[in-house]
């Protein structure tokens, strides 16, 4: 982990960056165009997008016209609930596509484990692999309990399980029960939507201590844990901060006082919990 740049090897043999930029509730236009652009300058090589925040044309434009070569960004996009299914699934597939301006996508993942609907998704995955559309297929959103029942029947192992994760709901079974298969955790709303938790005594105090913002200190927890980190902005000084978080390392003691943050608490709906959203 020494630049912005820096990535995890996933299970196939593919590389994905650490930190990428999350870009849901940014406007499909000129407000996520300027995000992906802003990111793209300062050195991100990773957007995450999806079908459902309606701006994967405006990734798709800004990526284009930002002059880094396609193959050196890392994209991510998503099918969503509606479109789970084998044959509607492939088709939600070449919209994405169509819209992001590419042929192909770095990361395809099930937004959301749709009850009856997911397994029969994921067969869709495993085809876009198969034909080369994809280089990594995996999950969102999904408890150990999703992933026992898809790795029971599929072929090819997810590689990347993208759920919410913060200090206040660090994931520590799912954590253990991903590594030991080699699927790779990436945390959602890292920074709790920007809410209470840059106020928590103790990422403060980490804050002043190492000479960085609270979100700085929470984004680096994520990384050194192991854990790929997608924090949203559209904020140009908050892109910029976001990634500057390769320059310092937060001892095994202080990540101990962050992993004991701990309360189980989401900021979004726990996937056990939702129905048709
Ligand atoms: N798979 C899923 O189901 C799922 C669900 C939710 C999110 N996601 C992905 O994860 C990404 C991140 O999650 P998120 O957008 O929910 O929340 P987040 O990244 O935890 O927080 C984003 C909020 O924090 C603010 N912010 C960003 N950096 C900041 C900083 N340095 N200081 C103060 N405030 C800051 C942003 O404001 P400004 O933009 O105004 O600067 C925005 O309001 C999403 O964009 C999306 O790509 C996936």
């Amino acid at each position: 982990m020494y630049d912005i740049q820096s990535a995890t090897t996933l299970s196939n043999g593919v590389k994905m960056p650490w930190l990428g930029l999350g870009v849901y509730k940014a406007q499909e236009g000129e407000e996520v165009k300027r995000a992906v652009r802003t990111a793209l300058e300062v050195g991100y090589r990773a957007i995450d997008t999806a079908a459902i925040y309606e701006n994967e044309s405006g990734v798709g434009e800004a990526i284009q016209e930002s002059g880094v070569a396609r193959e050196h960004i890392f994209l991510t996009t998503k099918v969503w609930n509606d479109d789970q299914g084998y044959e509607s699934t492939l088709q939600a597939f070449e919209e994405s596509l169509h819209k992001l301006r590419t042929d192909y996508i770095d990361l395809y993942l099930i937004h959301w484990p749709v009850r009856g609907k997911y397994t029969d998704t994921y067969r869709a995955l495993e085809k876009l692999y198969k034909d080369g559309r994809v280089r990594a297929i995996g999950v969102s959103n999904f408890h150990i309990h999703h992933l026992e029942e898809l790795l029971k029947g599929c072929q090819i192992q997810p590689m990347v399980n993208q759920v919410e994760l913060h200090p206040m709901l660090s994931q520590l079974e799912l954590r253990e029960f991903c590594r030991q298969r080699n699927i790779q955790m990436e945390a959602w709303s890292p920074l709790m939507k920007g809410g209470d938790i840059f106020q928590h005594s103790v990422i403060q105090e980490l804050a002043q201590k190492y000479g960085k913002t609270p979100a700085q200190v929470i984004l680096r927890w994520d990384i050194q844990s192991g854990i790929v980190t997608i924090p949203k902005s559209v904020t140009p000084s908050r892109i910029q901060e976001n990634s500057d978080i390769f320059d310092f390392t937060i001892s095994h003691e202080d990540m101990k006082k962050i992993d004991a943050i701990n309360k189980n608490e989401r900021v979004g709906t726990n996937p056990d919990k939702y129905d048709t959203m």
